[in-house]
């Protein structure tokens, strides 16, 4: 019998060759020297297919108003301007209160809870059909990879409207046996790591239980909060319900300190979290705050050590780092010290850093000017204080604000890379012998909003996650997220939660 032979088939995703022509081997050898495992070929998304206006006044009433200043908004990959947008006055947040308050009083508070619930559904259903140009904006305004705005911020968002619109006729079974009621003007201040994601995680709870809102978006990404804006005009959203102006931290702070603004809502650094919270002392106003962190991801000796990678990869890389749940730091038991950096260091070089509207982007652009400088002056202070910087050698664009993904090790407990939120592509690694020693180096921090846990056994999950403090702990995974789960800090990371019916307590009396 004549032997066959099967012809030799190069695999392929969707018909296009995997390898390159040639020996493999060398091919990998050869690309790795450039310090990236495979050469991809760029798919940039097509920015042609949304549409943005070159000029953005304040949305209150339900209508665009103009105001005296206006201010640029960047593309922090390309520093290009994108458009302008309006700083709020005093005189526009008083406008805007006022007009929040008069929809409060005359509509949002009066209608039944079942059509409050109709509205919320319908934004959430007219996000979900401008998803793709609610995620290209998001990526040029703010410098995040198209593939997390994508498959992260905007389903969750829009998650977000479709859980709580669910809650709006249901808060009697949310809060049985108490009779809670709505509280008024919610004002809302939001930072730029998720503006739309934060956008709904606090305009969705505040409208499912009657209050109406003021929101304001960071002074670095506008956009998305505009186009938000297009979206309750487009659901008809009454005027007034939903108020949103662009501005800076004075901007914040009039609206937090209007006699009208009954429930704050801050999310952002926890500096300005205590500014308000001495701003709000001895008023009525209810207050919730969402601040920093700085989470240990501990990995112990038994754990699916691949696996943990990614979950680091994703827990500080992806993003940029802008997290303010990141996994920025890295508590490895000794015993695996050695082949945990290995992997680490392999995997770092693949991370594809550029461009945020290609979709194999992994690492974006730093979202400012300012939050790069405070990234480079904190990696300084690792060097100068002793730590050894491991950083990736990619490539970086010649415009833009970037920083290669980086890992610390001989990192002490005192360092301030140990300490401080460096919101920034910076992992600082420290290790420990025992599962005490590691809860107590994990609880060793001002910040209590995030941790993650790698290990095989069950019992050493439940009892890591009873010792350490911190809102959310994630067990063999990092990052991620569910409206239906709450969210929210100990100590320093603030106070209250977001999402879950825990969410509805900020916004009801
Ligand atoms: P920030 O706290 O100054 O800004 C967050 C928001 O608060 C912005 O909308 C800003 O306009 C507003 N704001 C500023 N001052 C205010 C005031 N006095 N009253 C009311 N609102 C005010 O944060 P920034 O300067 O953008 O970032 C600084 C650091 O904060 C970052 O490097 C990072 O470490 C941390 N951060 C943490 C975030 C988190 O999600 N927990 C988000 C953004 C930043
Ligand atoms: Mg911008």
């Amino acid at each position: 019998m004549k032997t066959r032979t099967l012809p030799f088939k190069k695999p392929t995703v969707n018909g296009s060759i995997l390898f390159p022509p040639g020996n493999v081997t060398e091919y990998i050898e050869k690309t790795e020297k450039k310090n990236s495992a495979w050469v991809y070929s760029k798919s940039i998304e097509d920015p042609k297919h949304i549409s943005l206006k070159q000029k953005y006044d304040l949305f209150i009433n339900g209508k665009w108003i103009k105001t005296n200043k206006y201010f640029d908004t960047i593309n922090p990959s390309n520093e290009k301007v994108i458009a302008q947008v309006g700083y709020a006055s005093v005189k526009d947040v008083d406008l805007a209160v006022k007009a929040a308050q008069k929809a409060y009083d005359k509509v949002w508070n009066r209608i039944s809870p079942k059509e409050r619930g109709k509205y919320i559904y319908r934004i959430a259903r007219i996000i979900q059909e401008k998803a793709r140009e609610f995620a290209v904006i998001e990526s040029m305004d703010g410098g995040k990879p198209v593939k997390e705005s994508k498959g992260i911020d905007v389903p969750l968002a829009l998650a977000h409207f479709f859980y709580y619109a669910g809650w709006a006729d249901k808060l009697d079974y949310a809060f049985p046996g108490k009779n809670v009621s709505s509280i008024g003007v919610a004002g809302q201040i939001i930072p730029w790591n998720f503006p739309l994601l934060m956008a709904a995680w606090k305009i969705a709870p505040a409208l499912a239980c009657g209050n109406t809102v003021v929101i304001k978006s960071a002074e670095t990404t506008p956009l998305t909060l505009f186009k938000l804006a297009e979206v309750m005009q487009e659901a008809e959203l009454p005027d007034g319900v939903v108020n949103i102006i662009s501005g800076d931290g004075q901007t914040g702070s009039f609206i937090v300190n209007h006699p009208l603004t009954k429930k704050i809502a801050f999310t952002g650094s926890t500096e300005v979290g205590k500014i308000i919270m001495r701003q709000t002392a001895g008023t009525d106003k209810k207050l919730t705050l969402e601040l920093g962190g700085k989470a240990a991801n501990i990995i112990f000796e038994d754990a699916p050590i691949d696996a943990a990678i990614e979950g680091i990869i994703s827990g500080i890389y992806f993003n940029q780092g802008h997290v303010c749940c990141a996994g920025s730091r890295l508590l490895v038991q000794e015993s695996i010290k050695n082949i945990v950096f290995k992997k680490l260091t392999h995997r770092l070089k693949s991370l594809r850093v550029g461009d945020p509207l290609d979709k194999n982007t992994d690492v974006g652009a730093i979202n400012s000017k300012m939050q790069l400088e405070k990234i480079k002056l904190l990696v300084k202070s690792g060097i100068s204080e002793g730590a050894v910087i491991h950083q990736s050698e990619c490539e970086l664009p010649d415009k833009g604000y970037w920083f290669r993904p980086t890992f610390f090790t001989e990192v002490a407990q005192s360092h301030r890379i140990a300490n401080e939120e460096i919101f920034g592509p910076v992992l600082s690694i420290l290790t420990f012998r025992t599962p005490a020693e590691a809860v107590e180096k994990a609880n060793n921090t001002f910040y209590g909003l995030s941790a993650g846990v790698w290990t095989d056994k069950g019992s050493k999950i439940f009892k890591t996650l009873s010792k350490i403090r911190a809102g959310v702990v994630w067990s063999n995974t990092y990052n991620k997220f569910n409206p239906a789960s709450p969210f929210g800090g100990y100590k320093e990371s603030g106070f209250g939660r977001e999402g879950g019916r825990q969410g509805l307590e900020a916004y009801v009396k």
